[in-house]
């Protein structure tokens, strides 16, 4: 596994009548790819058909897949006939309908990916696995824990898997982080501070279901709480403050939308978590996501969407690697920064290639469902004003 280069336009054979009205639709619908991540290929026949349900931030999916070496696009469902129509626009040939079952039914559908409001997740899980398919869910994986234990019975009923589609793991300065931390260059991960801040007012006019449907703990906090965990392992308590932004309450928040978090882990270590849904960003200054790793050997600081990493060498040199240039085509695109299309691939990718494989995948179910725990006590530590133990599954 590693970074390779792809030749822009090569074997993707898409013809594009009409411009879809989809933000990230790139009109001449070749993909610009630059350097990008492989997991490997197989020939078009050979590759797993991905049906896709929730056809905005899944229109991303259906898009990305194009770059894909093992996954194909092949359905698509939403209850709104524009966002089909603009799916259609962009995939011709894909089949779409407003009827999940009917997506569930086709046989050349491997792996169903869900992008439906977060308080759909679990339905449409256990809905995929009890059809017999493999499974991508977005980030959160289910916004609450009650549904999580049948979830774990569908799963084990159908023999099938699921990758939580963690998308900032799969960015290329977090795998870059990964690959040095697992190497030992920074050491034991002794604190790990991670946020993602975003001012949210364009989201909540785009989909209200974010104020009314879910808590920003899942919604936001999914993203720092996950790599706190891949750095520092199980959680056993937390401690959570926040407060309602006049963002949040200009469009009705009910529940904090800035929250601040203290973790301490099974085996000790420590780590912070912020997210500020109201606040004025300041891009120069600071990320949207960030981890601030901090090793007992030397620390390092992945970016999003800043396609930026930055790091301590073995002598404590300070070194900045930037891909912007050379990834930002496979990430974003076109010049909007800030797109997910090159984790989205990656994670299709690398999920497929585990499938193919046999090995295990990572955050499968159960380590998914670990974290929708540590959100679960988060959201308890901000209505009580306590530190909160993490507890198993209901
Ligand atoms: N970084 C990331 O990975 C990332 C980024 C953005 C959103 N997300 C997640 O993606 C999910 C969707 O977010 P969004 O911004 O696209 O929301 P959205 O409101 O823009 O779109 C949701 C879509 O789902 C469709 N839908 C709802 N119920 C359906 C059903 N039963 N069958 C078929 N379609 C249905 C809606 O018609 C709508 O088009 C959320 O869980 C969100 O947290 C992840």
């Amino acid at each position: 596994m590693g970074i390779t280069f792809a030749k822009p336009g090569l074997s993707i054979g898409v013809t594009i009548k009409g411009m879809a009205s989809h933000p990230d639709f790139q009109p001449t619908g070749l993909p610009t790819i630059g350097h990008r991540r492989s997991y490997g290929s197989v020939p078009e026949s050979e590759k797993f058909g991905v049906g896709v349900v929730g056809l905005h931030e899944g229109h991303t999916l259906l898009v990305a897949l194009r770059a894909s070496g093992l996954c194909r696009a092949v359905a698509g469902s939403d209850l709104s006939e524009v966002k089909r129509q603009e799916a259609l626009d962009s995939t011709p040939g894909l089949f779409v309908t407003d009827d999940y079952d009917e997506l569930l039914a086709r046989s050349d559908v491997g792996i169903v990916a869900i992008y439906t409001p977060d308080n759909f997740h679990a339905e449409h899980i256990e809905k995929a696995f009890q059809a017999g398919k493999h499974v991508m869910c977005t980030k959160p994986l289910i916004n609450d824990p009650k549904d999580g234990k049948r979830l774990i019975d569908a799963a084990n009923a159908s023999g099938m898997r699921l990758q939580v589609g963690q998308s900032t793991r799969f960015y290329e300065p977090f795998q870059r982080q990964r690959e040095l931390f697992k190497a030992g260059h920074f050491g034991d991960a002794e604190v790990v501070d991670a946020h993602y801040n975003h001012r949210m007012d364009w989201y909540y006019e785009k989909s209200p279901w974010t104020i009314q449907d879910t808590h920003w703990a899942y919604l936001g906090l999914s993203h720092p709480v996950d790599l706190i965990r891949w750095y520092m392992g199980p959680i056993r308590e937390v401690h959570a403050v926040g407060t309602i932004t006049e963002l949040g309450e200009k469009y009705g928040a009910k529940t904090p939308d800035a929250i601040c978090v203290n973790l301490i882990a099974e085996n000790g270590r420590i780590g912070r978590v912020l997210g500020n849904y109201g606040f004025h960003e300041l891009p120069k200054a600071r990320a949207l996501i960030e981890c601030f790793l901090m090793g007992s050997k030397g620390s390092s600081l992945a970016r999003y969407p800043d396609l930026r990493f930055t790091y301590h060498d073995p002598n404590g040199v300070e070194i900045e690697e930037d891909y912007h240039n050379a990834m930002s085509g496979y990430h974003f695109r076109h010049e909007l920064k800030g797109m997910h299309y090159g984790e989205f691939c990656n994670y299709t990718d690398y999920f497929a290639s585990k499938l193919i494989s046999g090995e295990p995948n990572s955050p499968d179910l159960v380590e998914g469902l670990a974290s929708v725990m540590v959100m679960r006590a988060i959201v308890e530590s901000l209505e009580t004003g306590k530190p909160v133990r993490i507890e198993s599954l209901p």
